[in-house]
């Protein structure tokens, strides 16, 4: 692991220039914080941040003639190289952009219209060294524990290997599971809690206990109530029991019932899709939109319906599951680029560009450029200007989710397309959830007709699985319908406002408390970090004693060393619920020693800038 200093700024500095202070203006009116954040592979592949070294593809071979399909959507079937090759890739990020605001008329130009401030503060040395040790601690306990297991002195709960395999090379056997059985199992009270009511601004817990030291739960009967909920991605807070604001869904439950038994393309089309549909593309400002079932759907079954053997995949190292189980699917050739990295992506399009296929050294078919809105594990925002502008100019495909920044950024809630002030037809295929913001369940691909009738006709999910159900339609149709003030009132868009106003808050006083914090300024995802393993669950239990509930996530979620305390703000918040838990945290963080941060007590943080990385053999 590198140990980072305070503030890396992020590659993206074209200039190598000192970079500005947090908040100073810098280029067209534009403050810019980055980071180099590191890869993490479920945790295993990471390489140094220091060295912002990168892993190095597979050898490819020089470019080959052949030309092979594009996205349906698409005008100029193939994917073809720049026929200058090499000249072109000279351009500059910026000349490329300028030439394409020349062509589409949407500036891009110096990239961002607006400040973006991102922040990755890295952890004092001694945290680092205090991380390692408490997982070296804790491996050496668990190295124990399996000893006596194996001498019979302590009881095995988990699954072994059967008497008769003895021999085999162990099933069950690899680093993660023993750390489930002997570190995870230790704090995991702390997850997978039920909740038995609406996930509100306030929920309500089911109490439980362990007899066997967390192998198992029972529960007591009790319910925890109206615990503050910072951790459920209802952002927007559509997810509420209020009859008069579910009215039309009830309505749509007697009339509809609640299931269609039958896909999209045999007996399961119903007007409802269609109005839902139209309004999705609408509110995206697209031309067309299809929505499916499942939001992890629509990202596992699409991308094989767009890619397939002889493309590449440009994935960002922290792609979520579902983008990552797409990918494989698909057959495609996968990449993985540093997060965020619009370097680290470059160079990967160049080299993509100039040799093409491995061995056969033909062009690949298509590139298609997995990117998330909002990480929900870092709180950052893709940096989308830069990376249509690359797109642009290596002429490959963008495949948006926007899971959880639709509804959650932007102006009027239309997400990070909208956020940056561009053009919804830069981004290739947008995706989206309707499952955070909206407070229901089910995705949607939108973009080009063209596209979403080769979805319609092509996805597994369209052809497969049974179509969503009209409540849950409905509770999307209201929930967009109310964004974009199609219900009468500006309740929508106050409550986008409030989203932004309690991000805003939330992260100011955590920063102000000292914490490291991560992410964007305008995410309301906010990770807090706690490094230290012994932490995670002392964190947990006492904010939920404090009837706070939140999410911690520790490997293999995040890299080994950055266990962390993942907040979701919701515009249902009220002031003081958030200064209920900032006071509660404020307490912890002295209590746990949790205020790592040295940014709120120096007015200039150390600063150094990266602006190239190298290859690893
Ligand atoms: C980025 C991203 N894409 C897709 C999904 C899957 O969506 P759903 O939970 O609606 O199935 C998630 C879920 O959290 C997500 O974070």
């Amino acid at each position: 692991m590198g140990l980072r200093g305070i503030v890396k700024w992020g590659p993206s500095d074209p200039r190598g220039e000192a970079p500005p202070l947090p908040g100073e203006i810098w280029r067209e009116g534009v403050a810019c914080v980055g980071r180099d954040r590191a890869p993490s592979q479920g945790g295993k592949e990471r390489q140094g941040r220091a060295s912002g070294r990168l892993r190095k593809g597979p050898v490819m071979v020089p470019l080959g003639g052949k030309n092979g399909l594009a996205l349906p959507m698409k005008e100029g079937p193939r994917q073809s190289w720049p026929s200058d090759g090499g000249s072109r890739s000279a351009l500059s990020l910026e000349e490329a952009a300028k030439q394409e605001n020349g062509i589409n008329g949407i500036s891009n130009g110096g990239f961002y219209k607006r400040p973006f401030h991102e922040s990755f503060e890295q952890a004092p040395m001694y945290v680092n060294v205090l991380t390692f040790v408490g997982f070296a601690v804790g491996t050496l306990f668990g190295y124990l524990r399996d000893f006596l297991r194996g001498c019979g002195l302590q009881k095995c709960v988990f699954a072994i290997e059967r008497e008769e395999q003895k021999d085999f090379v162990p099933l069950y056997q690899d680093f993660e599971n023993f750390f489930t059985r002997n570190l995870y199992v230790r704090i995991r009270d702390n997850w997978n809690r039920p909740i038995c009511s609406v996930p509100g601004p306030q929920f309500d817990l089911m109490e439980r206990i362990s007899d066997d030291y967390n192998w198992t739960f029972r529960f007591t009967g009790r319910t925890i109530k109206n615990v503050i909920n910072m951790g459920s991605y209802n952002y927007l807070g559509f997810a509420e029991t209020e009859p008069s604001a579910i009215k039309t869904v009830g309505t749509v439950l007697s009339k509809y019932g609640t299931g269609v038994c039958s896909t999209r393309q045999e007996m399961g089309n119903l007007d409802k899709h269609v109005e839902l549909e139209n309004l999705v593309a609408r509110f995206l400002g697209v031309e067309a939109a299809m929505a499916f079932g499942m939001g992890f759907a629509t990202n596992s079954m699409n991308i094989p319906a767009l890619v397939g053997k002889g493309c590449l995949i440009l994935s960002d190292e922290l792609s979520h599951t579902s983008l990552v189980l797409g990918a494989r699917l698909s057959g495609a050739t996968i990449r993985v680029f540093k997060h965020n990295n619009t370097q680290s992506l470059e160079k990967l399009l160049k080299e993509a560009v100039i040799h093409g296929q491995p061995r056969s050294r033909r062009a690949w078919k298509k590139i298609l450029i997995l990117v998330e809105g909002i990480y929900s594990m870092e709180g950052s925002i893709v940096r989308l200007p830069e990376i249509v502008a690359l797109k642009k100019k290596y002429k490959a495909y963008i495949y948006l989710d926007e899971a959880h920044s639709i509804g959650a950024v932007g102006p009027t809630g239309r997400g990070v397309v909208e956020y940056f002030g561009m053009n919804p037809d830069d981004v290739d295929v947008l995706m989206g959830t309707f499952t955070k913001s909206f407070g229901a369940a089910g995705g949607y691909i939108a973009g080009r007709k063209e596209l979403v009738d080769y979805v319609r006709t092509h996805s597994h999910s369209a052809a497969y699985a049974t179509s969503m159900c009209p409540p849950v339609a409905e509770q999307i149709i209201r929930a967009m319908k109310c964004v974009m003030g199609l219900d009468g009132t500006t309740q929508g868009l106050q409550r986008v406002q409030r989203l932004a106003e309690n991000t805003k808050y939330f992260r100011r006083r955590l920063h102000e408390l000292g914490f490291i914090i991560y992410g964007n300024e305008d995410s309301p995802v906010v990770p807090l970090l706690v490094y230290i393993p012994g932490k995670i669950g002392a964190f947990a239990r006492r904010m939920l004693a404090k009837n706070i509930g939140v999410v911690v996530v520790g490997f293999p979620a995040t890299p080994i060393t950055e266990s962390r305390a993942r907040f979701c703000v919701s515009a249902s918040h009220t002031r003081e619920m958030l200064d209920k838990v900032l006071n509660a945290l404020d307490d912890l963080g002295d209590f746990l020693n949790l205020k790592y941060s040295q940014h709120s007590r120096s007015s200039r943080p150390d600063l150094y800038d990266e602006t190239s990385f190298e290859l690893e053999d």
